[in-house]
């Protein structure tokens, strides 16, 4: 593993920030840590780092303590409120941290590129718009080709399209072997692009796993909405036995189990009906059904 957190505690005061947590994440591997404001995702995160200490249980990173130079050279970090001399250029900045961590000149000014900087790369970073702060700080983090690149909230202040480009950074470096911890409040984005999802209330772990997993877990229902022919709508919601919405559609919801069937009944209603849409639960939906629960 790359990183391996077990019975993880921390307090402040009386407190408990973390709580027990245990988590791991593998070399490859695209992991993402949701919960709500004051959760305890950046805790866990500088706790990784060695940033804050542990109050119990142990973290191992790469087998190294958190905060050991064996740990330090293996991860990289970007903070929650990224900060930078604002007298630098970003090709100062980035080409700086390139030598600290023994990364070429070169990979700094790729780098510059793929988040679209190079323009503004000659530029203090004084005048750089939020966004760019942001895609700066992405920059620097995946300086050096970390083992475990920890990324808390990546993704905020950026536009949709950068957010994109992003997402394949980070698929590149997964690809490459790192271990990707992130966290994000943007749930949509997250859907298909990590491996597994990791939810935090109140400082514990209420859920770990693949996006699939959890959605056969919860056992949320799965939406079918049937578009019926204007003259058949009412037949057809007498025979499926399901909601009316917006005049024309009929609504079941349904488990997981049951959707085949609730299929072949509509299929059977041949020319009444001009179309049907699945709807699983989103990772919005599943958010709320594991946030929503009381930690145990
Ligand atoms: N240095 C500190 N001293 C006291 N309490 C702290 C300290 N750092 C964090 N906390 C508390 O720990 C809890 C978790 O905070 P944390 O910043 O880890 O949440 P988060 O999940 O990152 O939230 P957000 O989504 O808002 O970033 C909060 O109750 C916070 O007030
Ligand atoms: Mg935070």
């Amino acid at each position: 593993m790359s990183l391996q957190i077990t019975h993880a505690i921390r307090r402040f005061g009386a407190v408990e920030a973390i709580s027990d947590v245990s988590l791991s994440v593998a070399p490859g591997e695209r992991v993402a840590l949701l919960g709500h404001n004051g959760a305890g995702k950046t805790t866990l995160m500088k706790m990784i780092l060695g940033l804050t200490h542990v109050d119990g249980g142990s973290i191992s990173v790469f087998g190294a303590a958190p905060g050991t130079s064996a740990a330090r050279a293996a991860c990289s970090y970007l903070p929650e409120n990224v900060a930078f001399h604002r007298a630098l250029t970003g090709r100062e900045q980035l080409r700086l941290l390139a030598r600290l961590r023994g990364a070429g000149r070169k990979q700094a000014d790729d780098l510059l590129e793929r988040v679209d900087l190079s323009d503004a790369a000659d530029r203090r970073i004084g005048t750089y718009s939020k966004g760019m702060r942001q895609r700066l700080g992405l920059a620097q983090a995946l300086l050096g080709q970390p083992r475990l690149a920890v990324l808390d909230e990546p993704t905020s202040g950026l536009d949709p399209i950068s957010r994109g480009e992003f997402y394949n950074l980070v698929n590149e470096l997964a690809d490459g072997g790192t271990a990707v911890l992130l966290s994000s409040h943007a749930l949509t984005e997250l859907e298909a692009r990590t491996d597994r999802i990791a939810i935090l209330l109140k400082g514990k772990l209420v859920a770990n796993a693949p996006l699939a997993e959890l959605r056969s877990q919860a056992r949320l229902p799965i939406r079918l909405r049937v578009a019926a022919r204007p003259e058949n709508t009412e037949e057809v919601a007498g025979r499926l036995g399901g909601i009316r919405v917006n005049g024309q559609s009929v609504e079941i919801s349904c488990l997981q189990g049951e959707k085949l069937g609730h299929l072949g009944r509509i299929a059977a209603l041949e020319t009444m009906i001009e179309d049907v849409e699945i709807t699983p639960p989103s990772l919005e939906d599943l958010y709320r059904h594991y946030s929503g629960r009381n930690p145990t």
